[in-house]
């Protein structure tokens, strides 16, 4: 699955992109939260999720990079969260807020970053929907992925089947048409792009390459 991502768009032609995405054989749209703090960007909050949501034809996977995620759950979910991610290093109570976010109906996604181990979410595998693997320092789009993030998605995808968890692996930073192929082969099952697919001379083309990589 492809997960373009929003941070890369146009942000004041935000509906002609989420057209654009609604067009193509995208399977969500990934939306990054970032709080200044968390990381050293800010992006957007509630209200352009909410803006992105009636124009979106695909689920919204939302990505936060902020701390204290836990107090934002019920808001996000009304804002069109179909996928809720919040960041392992910024959840002191993890296993609570997976277990919030799955009551408010939505995906439960933990990320992790570049130096966290997967083996850091061992006791929480059955209580989460989605792993999503920084490939970059979150805070940025256009940075060069890391390639350490091969044997982490390997060694990840070992341990689902090990605890017998469906929850889907995802790749975030740095995705191109150069990398897909072998991620995929990896174990990843989303895909986040953004400068590759926004910077494209063909967007829609690229997320079809992507796709079929
Ligand atoms: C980075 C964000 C990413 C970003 C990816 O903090 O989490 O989702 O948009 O952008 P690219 O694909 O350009 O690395
Ligand atoms: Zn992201």
């Amino acid at each position: 699955m492809i997960a373009p991502s929003i941070l890369s768009a146009d942000f004041a032609n935000l509906q002609r992109d989420v057209e654009m995405i609604n067009g193509s054989e995208a399977a969500w749209i990934h939306i990054d939260v970032m709080d200044g703090v968390f990381v050293p960007n800010l992006s957007f909050g509630l209200p352009v999720v909410a803006a992105i949501h009636q124009h979106a034809t695909k689920p919204l996977d939302v990505h936060l990079m902020i701390v204290q995620p836990e107090r934002y759950i019920k808001e996000f979910k009304a804002a069109g969260a179909h996928v809720l991610t919040v960041h392992y290093e910024a959840s002191t109570h993890l296993h609570r807020t997976l277990q919030a976010i799955r009551a408010e109906g939505m995906l439960a996604g933990v990320a992790l970053n570049p130096h966290t181990p997967v083996s850091a979410l061992q006791d929480v595998l059955l209580d989460l929907d989605l792993v999503c693997l920084m490939s970059v320092n979150p805070g940025f789009g256009g940075q060069s992925f890391i390639p350490q993030t091969f044997q982490k998605v390997k060694q990840l995808r070992a341990m689902l089947q090990e605890a017998g968890s469906k929850a889907f692996i995802e790749i975030d930073g740095g995705v191109n048409a150069n990398n897909a192929a072998a991620l995929k082969e990896a174990g990843a099952d989303v895909l986040v792009a953004g400068n590759s697919v926004f910077k494209a001379a063909d967007p829609v083309g690229m997320i079809a390459e992507l796709h079929g990589a």
